[in-house]
């Protein structure tokens, strides 16, 4: 009988997949014990939450992200859990993603990360990164999108959407101005509201009211003296409130601090807070994390109410329902080879060809006998390492292999390491399986480099930094634009015994290159995961036409970089024992080439900068009209030809000059872009839009982005620092 009736009972509103998902919310809302509803916000592991099991809410998993998914690790500990089914694609670092300006390689990017999340039984992804490249010291700016907030908000919208797309959340971080990594927990930052929305918050915007991002993730730092994860004027004012964002903040690791701030100040759900083990200290388990039991017994001595714990249980059930609970979901896949397909061809889509002297590149393998490839990252596995993006990969292929399987029988290739590094080969208990100690000499290791070099047909010298403290790696920042381990002298020693020289850098960041003028052709290798070796590959040997353009600036030196010129990093100490460090933004909205430009200093390499193996010639710019009024579009196109030998794709960029205004606005800054595919001799013809939002600034006295009638300048070009084409409009 009791069996019979239950098969009969109707299905409760909050499992009803036909019900209007806020239906259901408020429905599973009613249900809860106010026990449930504090355990449902916050951990109950390293990367889990409990759901309801009494009414058959599952646990949401989250997962790092963002450039592929993390191993795991034991449920109250960091260290490897020691599975064998939990190794994945790493796909190449959201810089290179960047450097494709590319929309559709962020969709595809998206897709299939979102894919393995899926398939590894993950609800939310802990990615994409979208702070702002502020100084080329930061330790994580490989994990984010460059310096531009139209470019970083353009390719973001994408990889949330595809994401998403398999009922898995991105949670975009770290929200906000998480800019550099020293003292990340005790930054506070202060900047003017212009440079706050201008700058650090485009791409954030972005993601919610475009990519409809599900979470996104507080950051450590401070701003407005309170800390990024509980933050009244981040969270409630502008993302809860300008932007209507109806999903959930969940906190940086260890990111929450204060009880009463993390109720009122929009935190929805608290993780990573220290833990020591699962039970045997109660006073440091996951009751006594900020948002579980100090908020139960400030509620039942009715010290607060429940009207916000209430807000907080809607979103996170909200989160619930989209992903692990929506059985539609597709089901995901790992390591399958369309994820590797898309791996190579995001990371040879972003690879930055920096200077290419006397086409140098790329080598004609039938015209040579013997290549010498040189360099520690020729060698070195870099998706192990670099904090809490360290992953466990099925196969990584590195430079050198790919550089060996491409060339296979047709040349001899030969190597040497030139200098010695960084021999670590184990991340967070992941090993890499390499042995890269050699105790000679640092004499004899150049020694035997040079002489490799002077006998070759060709030199590739592969260095750069890697994913160690103090380079690419978070929590540290760099402690120099230069590049690490002598490696500036191992070039110049190469380059004096041999002229067909090609440096690639591989890293995440700007590196000083004092013998540029020395080498013909250089490339920007950043990190490309695990199909590293055989993108660096193709692009070398002509296979694929580089088409990658920086998301960033080299600057020739740190000190023409705003922060450091004029910026107080990495902060100021307080006096009064509070160990906060108050760091002005001094240089304000005049980020990156915005900086380079307004002070007329020219860089090592500009933003947007990118050659081909083919050349682009520009026409003129015509519009489909002279002035625009408020509220208008107008309508600029400008036709592009291949004019060389092969086809390429080029990345058209048009930037916007405001040539009178009544606030200081950059020289220009990048309101559009289109990457497009050109057969050798085709033209094509590009249109971009303009809107009075991209003429607009922010006024941070009116609080209100404003568009002053006046002249502008459209400039389209191959880079910044390259415009083919002007045109001058009214806005009336
Ligand atoms: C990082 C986050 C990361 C989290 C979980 C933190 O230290 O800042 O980006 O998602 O750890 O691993």
């Amino acid at each position: 009988m009791l069996g019979l009736s239950s098969a009969f009972a109707k299905t409760p509103i909050y499992l009803d997949e036909s019900q209007p998902i806020e239906k259901r919310i408020d429905d599973a809302l009613g249900r809860m014990t106010l026990e449930e509803k504090i355990a449902i916000i916050h951990a109950q592991s390293k990367f889990s939450s409990p759901g309801v099991q009494r009414l058959g809410i599952p646990e949401l998993w989250t997962t790092d992200g963002p450039h592929g998914i993390r191993p795991e690790v034991f449920w109250d500990k960091w260290d490897q859990a020691g599975w064998t089914n939990d190794s994945c694609v790493a796909f190449p670092a959201l810089t290179c993603l960047a450097a494709t300006w590319n929309r559709n390689m962020s969709a595809l990017y998206g897709k299939s990360i979102g894919e393995e999340a899926r398939f590894r039984n993950k609800s939310v992804l802990l990615g994409p990164g979208v702070n702002i490249y502020r100084t080329p010291l930061n330790g994580r700016n490989f994990e984010y999108m460059g310096e531009d907030p139209f470019l970083a908000a353009q390719m973001v919208v994408p990889y949330v959407k595809g994401v998403q797309s398999n009922g898995v959340a991105a949670c975009v971080k770290h929200y906000a101005l998480n800019n550099q990594e020293i003292n990340r927990h005790t930054t506070n930052a202060i900047l003017n509201d212009r440079a706050l929305y201008e700058i650090y918050l485009p791409a954030f915007k972005a993601a919610v009211m475009d990519g409809g991002a599900w979470s996104i993730m507080g950051s450590y730092n401070l701003y407005m003296n309170e800390h990024g994860c509980h933050n009244q004027y981040l969270l409630n004012n502008i993302l809860k409130g300008e932007w209507g964002f109806d999903g959930v903040v969940i906190s940086d690791w260890g990111g929450t601090h204060d009880t009463m701030q993390a109720i009122h100040n929009g935190l929805d759900l608290e993780f990573g807070t220290w833990t020591d083990g699962l039970s045997s200290n109660a006073g440091k388990s996951y009751d006594s994390y900020y948002l579980a039991n100090p908020y139960l017994n400030l509620i039942k001595e009715g010290k607060v109410g429940t009207t916000e714990l209430d807000n907080k249980v809607r979103r996170v059930l909200r989160l619930i329902f989209r992903t692990v609970m929506d059985k539609n979901r597709p089901f995901g896949s790992l390591c399958s080879e369309e994820h590797y397909n898309a791996a190579r061809n995001i990371g040879i889509e972003g690879i930055v060809l920096l200077q290419n002297s006397k086409d140098l590149l790329p080598i004609n393998i039938s015209n040579v006998k013997k290549i010498a490839v040189i360099g520690e990252n020729a060698l070195k596995m870099m998706t192990v390492g670099g904090g809490s993006s360290s992953l466990k990969v099925q196969h990584e292929i590195s430079p050198l292999d790919g550089i060996k399987s491409f060339v296979g029988d047709r040349a001899e290739i030969v190597f040497a390491r030139g200098y010695v590094g960084d021999t670590g080969t184990e991340y967070n208990g992941v090993k890499s399986g390499q042995n890269l100690n050699d105790s000679r000499p640092a004499e004899v290791i150049l020694n035997e480099a040079i002489e490799t070099a002077r006998n070759a047909d060709y030199v590739i010298f592969i260095g750069g930094l890697n994913k160690s403290a103090h380079q690419d790696c978070e929590d540290s920042d760099r402690t120099s634009l230069d590049l690490p381990y002598n490696q500036n002298s191992v070039i110049e020693a190469l380059a004096k015994v041999n002229k067909n020289i090609v440096v690639v850098n591989i890293s995440g960041n700007a590196v000083a290159m004092p013998w540029a003028k020395q080498v013909p052709a250089i490339i920007q290798g950043w990190y490309l995961g695990s199909e590293a070796g055989n993108a660096l590959a193709s692009v070398i040997f002509g296979e694929s036409n580089p088409s990658g353009k920086l998301p960033f600036s080299f600057p020739a030196k740190l000190n023409d970089v705003g922060a450091h010129a004029k910026g107080e990093y990495p902060g100021i100490m307080r006096t009064d024992g509070s160990k906060i460090l108050d760091e002005h933004y001094n240089e304000g909205i005049f980020v990156g080439y915005r900086w380079l430009e307004k002070n007329k200093i020219k860089p090592l390499f500009a933003f947007g900068h990118g050659l081909s193996y083919t050349k682009f010639k520009y026409g003129k710019i015509t519009a489909d009209k002279k002035s625009m009024t408020v509220g208008d579009n107008i309508t600029f196109s400008i036709p592009v030809t291949n004019i060389g030998p092969r086809d390429g794709a080029e990345v058209v960029q048009l930037y916007i000059s405001d040539l009178k205004s009544s606030l200081p606005r950059p020289i220009k800054e990048l309101k559009g872009f289109e990457k497009t595919m050109l057969k050798a001799g085709e033209t094509k013809t590009i249109t971009f839009t303009i809107s009075n939002e991209d003429l607009s600034f922010f006024d941070d006295t009116k609080h209100q982005w404003i568009a002053e009638p006046g002249i502008f300048e459209i400039q389209i070009g191959a880079a910044s620092d390259d415009i083919r084409s002007s045109f001058k409009f009214n806005l009336d």
